[in-house]
């Protein structure tokens, strides 16, 4: 299940939360609201990747679901160069880990792990695990 988890990780995590800044060259109506020529957009992908219409149960993490069309490496001519390495550097790192410590969990109740606070970079502050 490796490759549709660390898909189903970059949807549901989103490593960055929003894509580098954007501007309008002329008037764009998105959802029924128009914005102005030569205004700062900032397009917040993993709003996106939490989208309802799109992913069922969004707020779930399913390593087992079909995570195909997610924005977590953008979308259109700037999307990541660096995607096919990222997506094979977690499937390599994470086989790597569950092969060499099958019995990994958490060290610390769910409920006290704390995302770093940054707008862009998405991450935890610490992620204690117990390895055996
Ligand atoms: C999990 C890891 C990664 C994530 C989530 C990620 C995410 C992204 C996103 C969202 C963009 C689009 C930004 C935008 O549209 O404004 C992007 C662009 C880019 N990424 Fe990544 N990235 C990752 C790893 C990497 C790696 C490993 C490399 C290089 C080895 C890389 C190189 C690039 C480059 C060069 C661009 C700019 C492409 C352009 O502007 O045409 N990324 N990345």
């Amino acid at each position: 299940m490796l490759p549709s988890a660390v898909e189903e990780l970059l949807r549901y995590a989103n490593p960055l939360n929003h894509a580098t800044d954007r501007y309008t060259l002329e008037p764009v109506e998105i959802g029924g609201v128009t914005i102005p020529a030569r205004e700062w957009v900032l397009c917040v992908t993993s709003s996106a990747n939490h989208d309802p219409s799109r992913f069922g149960s969004p707020d779930a993490l399913d390593v087992g679901r079909d995570a195909g069309g997610h924005l977590a490496f953008g979308h259109g001519i700037h999307y990541c160069l660096g995607a096919p390495l990222a997506r094979l550097e977690g499937e390599v790192a994470f086989g790597a880990l569950l092969a060499r410590f099958p019995n990994l969990s958490l060290a610390a109740p769910a409920a006290t792990l704390r995302w770093r606070p940054s707008s862009l970079i998405h991450g935890l502050e610490s992620l204690p695990v117990r390895l055996c």
